[in-house]
């Protein structure tokens, strides 16, 4: 096959939810139709248990399974699906956003009896913002669910994105009857004793009187209900649905299997296919022949006693292959990366050759963090891995004098991995971490202590946000600075860093200084 048509087969994505609303099973439904897995249940492990939060035993394990499942390649009719895993646990979004700069698009899962969570609006904002292509399955359905036009009017308004229904449920719950795929005009009958998509009916006029034969007086309303979703909704148009602007929406139950395979199906036909990356000197196309690539997350701690460390790499552009030599952009070094593996049907195995779209894994032993650039020789800098305004913040103390070197390496590294946001104040030089859970101190501080032998102290801090100011005129930014010095801090690239006690102090310094743009996203 060539090079072009690898790029085009490839469909590179991520699954997103609030907990609990089924992203687990639907991942694993989708693996057992591309065959990567065999039985159902090898997906699930990968889960932080509720109220297991403080059993590091449990996190460990977690980090252990979760390189395993971090993504999933398989085959499905022709095309390669990469499916990147996103931690569900929301102390972990900050991870989750990350993997959201390497997809191409996203599925995102919603429980149809709670419709849009807390966690689907944050998720879906970092969609809106890097405008990625996003379709809605509304799952559950089995189960007695809110009614469909409530939800998907609650998705318009509370997601800000146009929906169009792709498919249509029959009732809910109890009266579940099946889903009439509208892309296809065919209905699916639900029967929950079997786990096995049946054929479709294929209806080409919904009038027609067969329909009654398998859903009984549940055709009339059917007919009317999707007399009024032609009337409402406009024609699906891939092209807006590819530049983020309207959300196709499937029904189901993935624990029942039920609409999956539809939804796999019209997934791959109109998910695009990796599409160009932004650097900071120029868009990289993924036909190009040069190599390019980012380092978007990094696995520590495979193997406690040798401090191993994966990175993960999303292809950007150009064939990668195995033992040829690639510049590392910000150390300016060759790189030769020699067991470079790939993640198909839930195993590692060394690869020769990678495409765009696709993750490798490289073996690191520290040389790579965040956002890391790698090239066939070319000086690119990919853009768009943004650090969020952390939400809890805490001084970081030595607890034990001794160890302070072992200390002030363990943070940075566990800093370059993404665990949190390392800030120090400009007014007394105190190291602050920011995250946007309680679990990462914890994680933080059982990390240290076994991985670097260091132990540390947290000291509270109530703070509301952090955000990265700017102006264009000196004297503001100094006369600020001034006024504000005991509250500026700056944050692991040397850039300053306003730290707000209270949405209150935050307005009032967005109203006196107006020439100060305040940002909530580390890049802009
Ligand atoms: P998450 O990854 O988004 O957090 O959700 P997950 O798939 O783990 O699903 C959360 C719970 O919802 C699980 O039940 C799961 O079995 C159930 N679930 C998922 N999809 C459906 C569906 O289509 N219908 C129904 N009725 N339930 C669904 P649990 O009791 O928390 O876990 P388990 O004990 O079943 O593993």
């Amino acid at each position: 096959m060539g090079f072009l048509e690898e790029i085009k087969r490839r469909r590179t994505f991520g699954i997103v939810s609030h907990p609990d609303a089924g992203k687990t099973t639907l991942t694993e439904k989708l693996l057992l139709f591309g065959g990567a897995i065999r039985v159902a249940g090898a997906v699930k492990s990968n889960k932080i248990k509720k109220g297991a939060t403080s059993d590091f035993m449990e996190i460990e394990r977690q980090r252990g399974i979760s390189v395993a499942t971090s993504v999933m390649g398989f085959e499905y009719r022709g095309y390669k699906v990469n499916i990147l895993d996103t931690p569900g646990h929301q102390d972990f979004q900050e991870d989750t956003f990350r993997t959201l700069t390497a997809v191409d698009s996203v599925i995102i899962v919603i429980d149809a009896a709670k419709g849009v969570e807390p966690q689907t609006e944050k998720l879906m904002s970092v969609c809106r913002m890097r405008k990625t292509p996003v379709i809605v399955f509304i799952n559950k359905l089995d189960r007695p669910a809110r009614d469909t036009f409530t939800l998907l009017d609650e998705i318009e308004e509370q997601l800000k994105i146009k929906t169009r229904p792709l498919s249509w449920p029959i009732n809910s719950g109890a009266d579940f009857k099946g889903v009439y795929n509208i892309y296809k005009r065919s209905l699916n009958l639900f029967n929950p004793s079997v786990q096995e998509i049946e054929k479709g009916f294929l209806f080409e006029d919904i009038l027609d009187p067969e329909l009654e034969k398998h859903i009984g007086d549940d055709a009339h309303t059917l007919r009317e209900e999707l007399e009024l979703v032609e009337g409402v909704y406009p024609e699906f148009e891939a092209e807006e649905y590819l530049n983020g602007e309207l959300a196709p929406v499937f029904f189901g139950s993935a624990l029942y299997n039920f609409g999956v395979q539809e939804l796999l199906d019209a997934f791959v036909e109109i998910a695009p296919s990796p599409r160009p990356s932004f650097t900071e000197e120029r868009e990289v196309n993924p036909e190009e022949d040069g190599f390019t690539g980012f380092v978007f997350k990094i696995h520590a701690n495979i193997d406690p006693n040798h401090r191993s460390r994966i990175a993960f790499v999303k292809v950007c552009s150009g064939k990668f292959e195995r033992n040829n030599v690639y510049k590392h952009i910000r150390s300016g070094k060759n790189i030769r990366i020699s067991s470079p593996t790939a993640f198909m049907a839930a195993q590692k195995e060394v690869i020769d050759d990678a495409y765009p779209g696709d993750i490798i894994g490289v073996p690191d032993t520290g040389n790579f963090i965040i956002g890391d650039t790698i090239t066939s020789g070319e000086d690119v800098h990919f853009k768009g891995l943004p650090s969020f305004s952390p939400e809890l913040f805490r001084f970081i103390e030595n607890a034990d004098p001794m160890k302070s070197k072992q200390l002030a390496k363990g943070v940075d590294q566990l800093m370059e991995e993404g665990v949190a946001q390392l800030f120090t104040s400009q007014f007394n030089g105190r190291k602050i971490i920011g995250t946007v859970g309680q679990l990462q101190f914890e994680v933080i501080q059982y990390r240290l202590e076994h991985e670097y032998n260091a132990k540390c102290r947290f000291e509270n801090m109530p703070m509301h946000k952090a955000c990265w100011i700017e102006c264009a005129d000196k004297k503001v930014l100094t006369e600020f600075k001034k006024r504000k010095h005991q509250k500026m801090a700056v944050d692991k690239r040397g850039r300053d860093v306003f730290l707000a006690d209270s949405p209150f102090i935050l307005q009032m310094a967005q109203d006196e200084f107006k020439d100060i743009k305040f940002h909530f996203t580390s890049e802009f």
